[in-house]
């Protein structure tokens, strides 16, 4: 099944378009001379190869010239084995993809092939969005993902926590057009309609503005009573609130809900809130558990990835005082990086026990599509799930309509996850 694949991928993960900032959802251009001056930087000690490189070539113009006029200058495939890049992809499964186990390992109802006939299915609805540009907020991925998964459960409730401008608010209302909708955020994504656009639902009950609530303090009781619920099975949570995601998991596991979706599942070393990817990261996980021991195999392969992927971090980013790899560099961070604890690594372990403990499904939402046709560079292959559309399927891609899609919306996967929690005493 898609939970638990080895990451065993094929293809080139280059993009020319490589940038270093983290704000690259919208794309500078970058001049040509600036690009190959960032190439030279990344290939250092490759300049020997490059020079043979640059030899053959001219010996193959020379030799071939009119065979030149077919060669495309945007071929990661072959100048990624002549830059002798080519080996990273068996690295992919030294670095591994974290997984959380569940009680009794079970997983999801759907198939990938459930999951294509979805994206065919979404991309026309993706295309009508009232929010083009959701900078900052979910891009195709995650909102693809949030859509399926509304769809697949039938919720008679659909809650979230966090809504910003009301993206994510109206993908829900695209995966169940006539259910009710209760959303907990700050800011009324009304207020965002005076400066551009934003999404207000008519079948929506806000907490927002001077009526906010925290997901702690509402009274789900009579929030479901009110919408005449009395199945919690039926009810979905949408988390996009960069909380404490063990915190977030009591608070909904003692309100009774057993359907979570978490959007930012942020991989270990990064984001800013404790997350069921840090959490799950163990030495008994296959992809999990780290050595901070600067020669390491593992350190030589992170710092090589992170020169191609902006989320990818290296042992010394991974790493913080004594040691401490977990979470990010041993902190439990919550409320948006606000607050950060250092905690010891038992407290971790203990946590992700906890964590097995009430859980039925934990499943991440792949990428829809490899990097190869995404042009995405943000988040490292390496540490991700075969993606739904794998790389070299450049004709299903665009059958299904993704190559309409602006490049930018494939830039914001971080692992959204969908929790199924047990019930109680099972
Ligand atoms: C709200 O949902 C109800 C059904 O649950 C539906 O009859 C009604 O038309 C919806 N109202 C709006 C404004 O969408
Ligand atoms: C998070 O907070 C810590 C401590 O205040 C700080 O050192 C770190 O740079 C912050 N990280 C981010 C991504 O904001």
């Amino acid at each position: 099944m898609l939970e638990r694949e080895l990451s065993m991928r094929r293809g080139a993960q280059f993009s020319e378009e490589g940038n270093d900032d983290d704000e690259s959802k919208t794309r500078k251009h970058i001049s040509f001379a600036v690009r190959v001056t960032k190439l030279m930087g990344r290939i250092g000690v490759l300049w020997p190869l490059i020079l043979l490189f640059l030899t053959l070539l001219f010996v193959s113009i020379a030799m071939h010239s009119r065979h030149l006029v077919c060669v495309s200058s945007y071929e990661p495939y072959s100048r990624m084995n002549f830059f002798g890049i080519g080996d990273l992809e068996s690295d992919f499964e030294t670095l591994g993809v974290p997984w959380c186990r569940s009680k009794h390992g079970r997983t999801v109802e759907w198939t990938s092939k459930d999951l294509l006939k979805g994206l065919e299915e979404f991309v026309p609805i993706y295309e009508s969005r009232p929010i083009k540009n959701n900078m900052y907020g979910m891009g195709f991925d995650h909102s693809f993902g949030l859509w399926f998964i509304t769809r697949w459960l039938k919720p008679d409730l659909m809650i979230e926590s966090g809504a910003f401008k009301g993206h994510s608010t109206w993908v829900l209302r695209q995966g169940m057009p006539d259910k009710p909708i209760v959303s907990l955020t700050p800011r009324h994504p009304e207020k965002y309609l005076k400066k551009g656009p934003a999404y207000v639902d008519g079948n929506c009950t806000y907490f927002a503005g001077k009526d906010f609530v925290d997901f702690r303090s509402v009274d789900w009781g009579k929030v479901m009573k009110k919408h005449g619920i009395t199945d919690v099975n039926q009810v979905l949570i949408f988390f996009d609130d960069h909380q404490n995601e063990l915190k977030r998991l009591k608070q909904a596991l003692k309100a009774g809900f057993r359907h979570l979706i978490f959007e930012d599942n942020y991989d270990t070393g990064t984001g800013d809130h404790y997350s069921f990817r840090q959490i799950c990261d163990q030495f008994y996980i296959r992809g999990g558990g780290h050595s901070c021991f600067r020669d390491s195999d593992e350190a030589r392969i992170r710092a090589k990835r992170k020169k191609f992927w902006e989320k990818a971090v290296d042992i010394e980013e991974l790493c913080g005082p004594e040691e401490a790899w977990w979470g990010v560099r041993g902190e439990m961070r919550d409320d948006f990086n606000h607050s950060n604890k250092a905690i010891s690594y038992g407290e971790h372990f203990k946590n992700s026990r906890f964590l097995e403990s009430v859980l039925d499904v934990y499943w991440e939402l792949p990428p829809v599509a490899g990097p190869s046709l995404t042009h995405q560079t943000r988040y490292d292959p390496g540490r991700a799930h075969s993606p739904i559309v794998e790389d070299g399927r450049y004709g299903l891609f665009q059958r299904l309509g993704l190559t309409r899609l602006e490049k930018s919306v494939f830039n914001g996967y971080t692992q959204m996850v969908y929790l199924q929690i047990s019930k109680p005493g099972s």
